[in-house]
């Protein structure tokens, strides 16, 4: 029905251009013909008198114009011809046939004739009337006898014999010229006319009907099968396939669309950054609106999240098995994103009891009691964890990538060993799989060879990788020996995101410096073997804790009794904490090396001033992490050596693991909170911070190396390596008025609050959603082309 209204459209326009066509064509032709049928009649007319003139001058100088007749009537019987009448030179009638009018009068005749219509109107039709001379040198008249010229004979009218008299004077004179003898009036019939503009205008008509139908057809079957092809082709896009699909792939077939097609792109491209930066801070991420756009962008896609960390540990406790949740900000951030997806996490099962409570597929549904996505577990030997997880992860990579005075150390052994166990974690995806394209996240730098992997056996994956840690420059990537094959490796990726925009810049700079790839700065993508990459910033965060969550907290003033009550400290003592892995990079040390100095400097803050330290235990079997536990129990040591007294130990080095509700509770009790990191991806134990103070109390010092700098500026900004810089900023934290704290605060917790961990999922997945589709078009082509 559409279609038929499409092509009204077209046809009735046609039609009404037709009709005028012929409304105006007809009379014109009309005209034309008329006259060039009067131009016959004319030159007709013309050879008729002279055929008749010789024998009509003869008559007319015998002055026996009756003998005519029987000519005239003769030449009247031809069927156009419909009457003649001879006048005389003075314009007197002198003979005419039965069908000359009796009303029309030489003179008439004459004055008629002469018009450029020469046509009179009788009661029998239209006739075409022409006045034709008839010039004629009369001979030289023979000497009449006298008697015959005696005026008394009677025989000859004076007229005539003036007229003799002028032919006598014209033959004695050798120059006389040719005399108008008299006048040939023709009435020719026009009726034959009409007949023909009739059948001229039938076939006109007739033309211009062919002509309008020829056009109307093509119009019809044009319109056909472009409509059909819009419609196709919408359906196709909005299936993400179809009708740009040959502007889109580039690899258009017809090269002339080549240019259109990369225009195209372009556009397309700068629609996705403007809906990007369109996207904003408006709207409040949750884990509703990421279940949201999974439906929207991924619908019914399954979403596989391979990381080392396992989200839950099942470790042999006294009382049974227990379940732990480890000290990683990756796990912190990832899980509630898998929380509303409902996907397979694939992670290194290093719990003790790991083993006891999977199924024979080696899963197990997480969290504990809830059930809300399920855990694959993947066995690495003493051996494959070594080389893969404590040599080229933490001794090679880790130190690599945060630059932080710890020599990375690469060996080929540990190398093997990364390289076997990226495998065996690319092989599980593969066989968690249920369709050729799952949203694969692979999470940081113990997969650095992943996303190619995957990519070959499942090329029309999406996979996102987060590199949750920083990236060095170019020189200092570069001391690694296997540089190229881990960009290559990571370029396996759909999408490569990092914390920071400098990381991003950091990691184009390197492909730039140790790859042939194509790079395209605008767009931040990076295309490798025919493959592109989208390199992009995400900042990771937390999970915003939910109202009933908070309702369910100790008031602050109740945490800090517990917290002063389990230590032994007073209750108006200022309190500083610290949360952290055991890891050199934090900067714990700086840390106790600025609270020594504060002690130092301002001795109004012994005894009133405590520094706590939550330190978890991590990548103990490393002998650089080991050392840096033992250097700083005893930097802890010598400061409450120097300032403490009987009840009064300035600093408290608590080296154990601590659940988030004990983390929680020794937030809430702060007055500062210390984060340092001499080099940090992003660092969550300041948003974490800054989540627990709903009372609007407590101050952030944090160091400019952690990529949360960027964005919490409300707090008091240090660098850790300036110990004097550090402690003074201690100093201003215990100071702080409770106004300024609540200015502060409020600022910080708004922009935790909307830069959440949902956002971080949301956008990343939200690009993803639309590189999917964009794969699938090209995909769709790839076939068209090849089928
Ligand atoms: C950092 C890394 C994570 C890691 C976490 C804990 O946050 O980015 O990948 O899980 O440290 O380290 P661990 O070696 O104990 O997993």
């Amino acid at each position: 029905m559409k279609t038929f209204r499409l092509q009204l459209r077209f046809l009735v326009p046609l039609i009404a251009v037709l009709v005028t066509a012929s409304y105006l064509a007809v009379p014109f032709m009309d005209q034309v013909t008329l006259r060039w049928f009067s131009r016959d009649l004319n030159s007709r007319g013309t050879l008729v008198a002279s055929a008749l003139s010789d024998s009509v001058g003869e008559a007319l100088i015998a002055g026996r114009p009756a003998r005519l007749q029987p000519l005239f009537d003769r030449a009247v019987k031809d069927e156009r011809l419909l009457a003649v009448g001879l006048c005389n030179a003075d314009g007197l009638l002198l003979q005419s046939t039965a069908g000359f009018p009796a009303t029309l009068g030489c003179a008439q005749a004459q004055v008629l004739a002469a018009q450029p219509e020469p046509w009179l109107a009788l009661p029998g039709g239209a006739v075409h009337l022409g006045v034709h001379d008839v010039i004629g040198q009369p001979p030289p008249p023979p000497s009449p006898p006298l008697e015959q010229v005696s005026p008394a004979s009677g025989l000859i009218p004076d007229t005539a014999l003036a007229r003799l008299g002028e032919a006598a004077a014209a033959i004695e004179s050798p120059t006389s010229s040719p005399l108008l003898l008299g006048r040939l009036v023709l009435l020719q019939d026009m009726s034959f006319i009409e007949r023909r503009s009739a059948d001229t205008r039938r076939y006109l008509i007739g033309l211009i009907a062919a002509l309008g139908l020829v056009i109307a057809l093509i119009t019809v079957v044009v319109a056909q099968l472009s409509w059909r092809g819009w419609v196709n082709g919408t359906r196709a896009l909005m299936r993400g396939e179809g009708l740009l699909s040959p502007l889109l792939s580039g690899a258009a077939s017809a090269p002339e669309l080549a240019p259109l097609a990369a225009d195209l792109r372009a556009r397309l491209r700068d629609m996705e950054d403007e809906f990007r930066r369109s996207q904003g801070p408006e709207a409040e991420w949750t884990a509703e609106r990421l279940r949201a756009l999974l439906q929207t962008h991924l619908s019914g896609d399954q979403v596989i999240v391979v990381s080392n960390r396992e989200p839950y540990i099942h470790e042999h406790a006294d009382s049974g098995i227990v379940v732990k949740r480890p000290a990683s900000g990756l796990v912190t951030a990832v899980e509630p994103v898998m929380r509303a997806c409902s996907g397979t996490w694939i992670a290194h099962g290093s719990g003790s009891a790991d083993r006891d409570v999977v199924d024979a597929g080696d899963r197990v549904l997480v969290p504990p009691g809830q059930d809300e996505y399920r855990l694959r577990r993947v066995w690495l030997s003493a051996e494959e964890e070594q080389g893969y997880y404590y040599g080229l992860a933490n001794e090679g990579l880790w130190p690599l990538c945060h630059v932080a005075h710890v020599r990375p150390v690469f060996r080929e052994s540990d190398w093997e060993a990364y390289k076997r166990v990226n495998q065996r974690f690319a092989d599980a995806v593969v066989a968690e799989a249920r369709s050729e394209d799952p949203v694969v996240l692979v999470q940081d730098y113990h997969f650095a060879l992943l996303p190619a992997m995957v990519r070959e056996r499942l090329p029309q994956a999406t996979i996102l990788t987060f590199w949750h840690i920083p990236w060095p420059n170019p020189e200092s990537f570069g001391i690694c020996p296997w540089r190229r094959e881990i960009l290559q490796g990571l370029l396996g990726s759909t999408i490569l995101g990092f914390h920071t925009r400098f990381h991003c810049k950091n990691f184009i700079e390197t492909v730039d410096r140790y790859l042939e790839a194509r790079i395209e700065h605008e767009h931040s993508t990076i295309a490798f073997r025919e493959k592109e990459t989208l390199i992009e910033s995400y900042p990771i965060s937390i999970e915003w804790p939910s109202p009933e969550q908070a309702a369910g907290w100790a008031s602050a003033a109740e945490c800090r009794q517990r917290v002063v009550g389990r230590l032994g400290l007073p209750t108006d003592i200022c309190l500083a904490v610290g949360v952290d892995r055991f890891d050199y990079t934090k900067g714990i040390l700086e840390r106790l090396n600025a609270v020594e100095r504060l002690l130092e400097k301002r001795p109004e803050w012994v005894g009133r001033f405590v520094f706590v330290q939550v330190a978890a235990p991590t990548r103990s079997a490393l002998e650089e992490y080991r050392s840096f536990q033992e250097r700083i129990e005893r930097v802890a040591e010598r400061i409450n050596q120097r300032f403490g007294r009987p009840g009064y130990q300035p600093v408290h080095l608590l080296a154990t693991h601590h659940e988030h509700d004990a983390v929680t509770e020794l937030y809430r009790a702060a007055d500062i909170c210390m984060v340092t990191s001499l080099h940090d991806g992003m660092n969550l134990v300041c948003k974490e911070f800054v989540a627990a103070r709903d009372d609007l109390r407590g101050v952030l010092i944090l160091s400019r190396f952690a990529g949360a700098a960027r964005e919490l500026s409300e707090a008091l900004i240090v660098n850790p390596y300036h110990v004097e810089e550090t402690a003074d900023a201690l100093h201003r934290a215990a100071s702080m008025p409770p106004a300024e704290q609540r200015e502060r605060m409020a600022s910080l917790r708004g922009t935790v609050r909307e830069f959440n961990v949902y956002r971080w999922a949301g956008r990343m997945l939200a690009d993803a959603g639309r590189w999917r589709l964009r794969s699938r078009i090209e995909a769709r082509v790839k076939r068209s082309q090849t089928g």
